[in-house]
C-alpha cells in the first residue's frame, strides 16, 4: 500500500515538469501561458517557438507519461491497477502542475505515453487515426479529443484488463473537458489550425 501511494505521489511529480513552460522559459524567456492558445502543451509550443522545440516537448511529456506507468508497475510488481493509477496522476500532474500554480495543458502527449504502455496496439491505431484526422482538417485539438474517445473503445475491443478500461474511460473524459474552450471554437469555425499564423502568433 506505501509503495503505491509513493508511486501515485512520483508519478504526479514527474507529470508536474511542464517540458513546454521549460523550454519556452529556456528559449525565449517567455511563460508559454501567455502566448498562443495559452496552453501549456506540444501544439501549442509549436505555435510559439517552432518545430524542434515542439518535438522535444512532445516526446518528452509522452516520455513522463510511460514514466508514470512504469514506476507504479515496478513498485507493484505489475498491478494493472497500480499502473492506472500512476499513468492518471501523470496525467493529473500535466494538467494541473503543482511546480507551475496548478495551470498545465490537455494532456494528451502524457496520454500517449501512459496508453503506449497500457495497451500499445489501441494506442498505435487510435493515433495513426488521429494523425490522419490531423492531416485532412489541419486541427489538432480534433485529432486529440477523437484519439482519446477512440482509446476506451479499442481497449475494449482488444479485450484488456477491466483496470485498463476504466482507465482509459477516465482519459477520454478528462481529454474532453480540457478541450471544452477548442470544442467551442471548432463550432464557431475560431479554432487554430495546424500551420495557420506565423510562429509566435496564435
Ligand atoms: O493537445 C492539445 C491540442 O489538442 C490543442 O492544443 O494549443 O491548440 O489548444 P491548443
Amino acid at each position: 500500500m506505501v509503495n503505491t501511494i509513493i508511486a501515485i505521489i512520483v508519478s504526479y511529480l514527474l507529470g508536474s515538469i511542464s517540458f513546454s513552460i521549460l523550454v519556452a522559459r529556456w528559449l525565449k524567456k517567455i511563460d508559454i501561458r501567455d502566448h498562443g492558445s495559452g496552453n501549456a502543451g506540444a501544439t501549442n509550443t509549436l505555435r510559439v517557438l517552432g518545430k524542434g522545440p515542439a518535438i522535444l516537448v512532445f516526446l518528452l511529456d509522452i516520455a513522463k507519461g510511460s514514466a508514470g506507468v512504469l514506476i507504479g508497475s515496478w513498485l507493484s510488481d505489475g498491478s494493472a491497477a497500480v499502473e492506472v493509477a500512476c499513468g492518471l496522476a501523470a496525467i493529473a500532474g500535466h494538467n494541473w502542475p503543482i511546480y507551475f500554480r496548478f495551470k498545465g495543458g490537455k494532456g494528451i502527449a502524457t496520454t500517449v505515453g501512459a496508453l503506449v504502455v497500457w495497451a500499445f496496439l489501441p494506442t498505435l491505431i487510435a493515433g495513426v487515426v488521429a494523425i490522419l484526422v490531423i492531416a485532412v482538417t489541419r486541427y489538432v485539438s480534433l485529432g486529440s479529443m477523437i484519439f482519446a474517445v477512440l482509446l476506451p473503445i479499442l481497449v475494449f475491443l482488444f479485450d484488456k484488463d477491466t483496470a485498463f478500461l476504466w482507465g482509459a474511460l477516465v482519459v477520454a473524459v478528462l481529454a474532453i473537458v480540457r478541450h471544452r474552450k477548442n470544442i467551442t471554437k471548432l463550432i464557431n469555425g475560431t479554432e487554430n489550425k495546424l500551420g495557420s499564423g506565423k510562429k509566435g502568433e496564435p
